[in-house]
């Protein structure tokens, strides 16, 4: 087992990885003195399958709870759902004490902090991730809200939970391409942090692949370290440390745009965009050559795509300035100069941002 404190002075808390540990989630929640009463928000299948459980290991520690399921997928990131989570839960919360678990993906765990940021100006919440995307880094650090028809995660707050608890065992139903998904993230924290993490990503990630526990919990675990550091630097992205979580993101969410939200899902569009990023980075002279071939190896072997297919460079450019990030603003990229070493880059020419998109687009 791991733990992470990700250090905000008053707000500070705990990420505790491992595996096996969903079971202890009980006596952690007494510790912290939240309260008994824990509406618990998820999605059916895993109400299914870790409902039952969940409950009785709650309640062995006088915690009572009360699920509130939510459709799957980024429909959920809504208002709509948003205000129903909130009428259920003050029909819950008679006690006065009540807590909020975040036990689902990331897509819940925006909706759920987001809830319990404005219900009563705020009641504390867990995050308890069950992708591995969620446990390497949306389940981190704060950032919560959901999405209107205008743009994603137009309405939100930054708030911190309470704890974060990773249980990697959950993440054995994953689908394989949500492994993937996942794991473009972590190659994101290697290419721009860590060059041990990249040298294992090189030779274990087959192990990660079939979801072999020490594997992912050495690799959540790393992350979610990475991850608490740049928080607790500049936990509302004000100081430029945060900026750097963004590689690959800038073409990644221009990618994600131009095909609706319905070709790529997020971690293949930012393997994407960390391959533009890093041709990018070969163009202006910045990044090493060899990086980009052990980028693009390492992305392939793990089965994300390597070529855009399907769009053509005018929806990705379109769908780049319309992304409320870069409205009246410089455009800013994070490039790698080497594995671990990452740079920010300020008004780079279109003309060059194109060409980077264009040479990974697949020959028609
Ligand atoms: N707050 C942040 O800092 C931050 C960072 C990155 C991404 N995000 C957000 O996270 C969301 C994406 O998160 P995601 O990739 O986890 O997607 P998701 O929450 O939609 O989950 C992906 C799919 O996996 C299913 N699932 C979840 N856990 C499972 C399990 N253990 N077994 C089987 N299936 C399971 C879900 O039902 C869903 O169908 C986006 O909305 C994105 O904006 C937020
Ligand atoms: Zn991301």
């Amino acid at each position: 087992m791991q733990r992470v404190r990700l250090k905000l002075g008053k707000r500070s808390y705990q990420i505790i990885v491992g595996s096996g540990i969903l079971k202890s989630l009980g006596k952690r929640i007494l510790r912290l003195d939240i309260g008994r009463d824990a509406y618990i928000i998820t999605n059916s299948f895993l109400k299914k399958r870790f409902g039952r459980d969940l409950e009785r290991w709650l309640s062995a520690c006088g915690i009572k709870s009360k699920f509130k399921t939510v459709p799957d997928s980024e429909r959920s990131k809504s208002i709509a759902q948003a205000s129903g989570a909130i009428t259920g839960l003050a029909g819950f919360d008679l006690a006065r004490r009540v807590f909020i678990i975040a036990f689902g993906g990331g897509v819940i765990g925006d909706l759920a902090g987001f809830v319990a940021s404005v219900y009563k100006r705020g009641i504390p919440y867990l995050q308890v991730p069950t992708t591995l995307l969620a446990q390497v880094d949306s389940s981190i650090g704060g950032k919560t809200g959901v999405d209107l028809r205008q743009g994603k995660n137009l309405i939100g707050a930054f708030y911190q939970p309470r704890l974060v608890l990773s249980d990697v065992s959950i993440l054995s139903t994953l689908d394989i391409r949500q492994v993937r998904a996942g794991l473009a993230e972590v190659v994101k924290y290697a290419a721009i942090k860590d060059k041990v993490l990249f040298f294992y990503l090189e030779n274990n990630y087959k192990d990660i692949l079939s979801c072999r526990k020490d594997a992912l919990e050495y690799v959540v675990g790393r992350c979610s370290r990475i991850k608490a550091e740049i928080v607790a630097g500049d936990e509302r992205e004000e100081k430029g440390l945060r900026t750097i979580l963004n590689f690959g993101h800038t073409i990644g969410h221009a990618i994600e745009a131009a095909s609706s939200y319905r070709g790529y899902n997020h971690g293949e569009a930012i393997a994407l965009g960390m391959l533009c990023a890093v041709r990018l980075g070969v163009i202006l002279g910045l990044t090493a050559q060899g990086l980009e071939q052990r980028v693009a190896s390492l992305l392939k072997k793990i089965g994300l795509p390597c070529r855009i297919k399907g769009l053509s460079l005018e929806r990705i450019i379109a769908a780049h300035y319309r992304d409320k990030k870069f409205i009246g603003k410089k455009n800013k990229f994070v490039l790698v100069a080497n594995i671990g070493r990452a740079k920010i880059v300020e008004d780079i020419p279109l003309e060059t941002i194109k060409r980077s998109i264009k040479e990974v687009i697949s020959p028609a």
